[in-house]
């Protein structure tokens, strides 16, 4: 069963291994093998680590497991393996929407199966909770994921080109205003 809640410190070196796992997969080809060779999971474990505990401008990470024991009431069991995780708070940057999704990623085993939408429906209820009533975010333009976030609603609002690993790549901003149509599409399907 996938679960969905708040990141512990502790799932800090699981989001890293998705982080690397998902990193080089979905930019193959569009960022330089070398670069995305040293990734480095040990680094991105004291990085995450940092995330979960930083709760300023209404930061939050949601991670989404499967298999063994993640609720209150479960039997003790395996431990739940991670295979999602997003984060986000309030934007960045003024002007394009209050609130932000940073980082959304699923392994590709786990993905097609509704990972992606549960997770985009946590962040979005965190950031209409904390008081945001758009949202956006930021994705390479030659991302297949950008077919995602249409999916979900979002709205092509802006294009730029930026800097990543010493190389220009243009990254593209969907935005979801009112957040309300983020929720809508992520609405979970009532069943019967
Ligand atoms: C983008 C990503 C998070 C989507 O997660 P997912 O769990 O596969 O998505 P879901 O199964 O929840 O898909 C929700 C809907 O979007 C559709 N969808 C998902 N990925 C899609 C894609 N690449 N192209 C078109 N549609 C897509 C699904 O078919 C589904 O449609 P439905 O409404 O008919 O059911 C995942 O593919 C991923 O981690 N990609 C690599 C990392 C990445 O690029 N992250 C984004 C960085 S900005």
């Amino acid at each position: 069963m996938i679960c969905v809640r708040r990141a512990r410190p502790d799932d800090a070196a699981g989001i890293a291994a998705v982080h690397v796992a998902a990193w080089r997969s979905a930019y193959a080809g569009i960022l330089d093998d070398s670069y995305l060779a040293q990734l480095s999971e040990a680094r991105l474990t004291r990085f995450y680590q940092r995330a979960i505990l930083d709760r300023q401008a209404g930061h939050a990470v949601f991670v989404a497991t499967a298999g063994g024991a993640d609720q209150p009431g479960d039997q003790p069991g395996p431990q739940p393996a991670i295979v999602g995780f997003a984060s986000g708070g309030r934007a960045r940057r003024h002007g394009l929407a209050d609130g932000e999704v940073e980082t959304l990623y699923v392994l590709d085993d786990y993905r097609e199966r509704g990972v992606g939408r549960r997770l985009m429906r946590a962040m979005a209820a965190h950031l209409r909770a904390i008081g945001c009533q758009s949202v956006l975010v930021w994705v390479l333009a030659e991302n297949p994921s950008r077919y995602f976030y249409r999916r979900l609603g979002g709205r092509l609002a802006m294009s730029e080109g930026i800097r990543v690993a010493g190389q220009v790549v243009e990254q593209t901003a969907y935005v979801w205003a009112p957040i309300d149509i983020l929720l809508s599409a992520t609405a979970p399907v009532k069943e019967g």
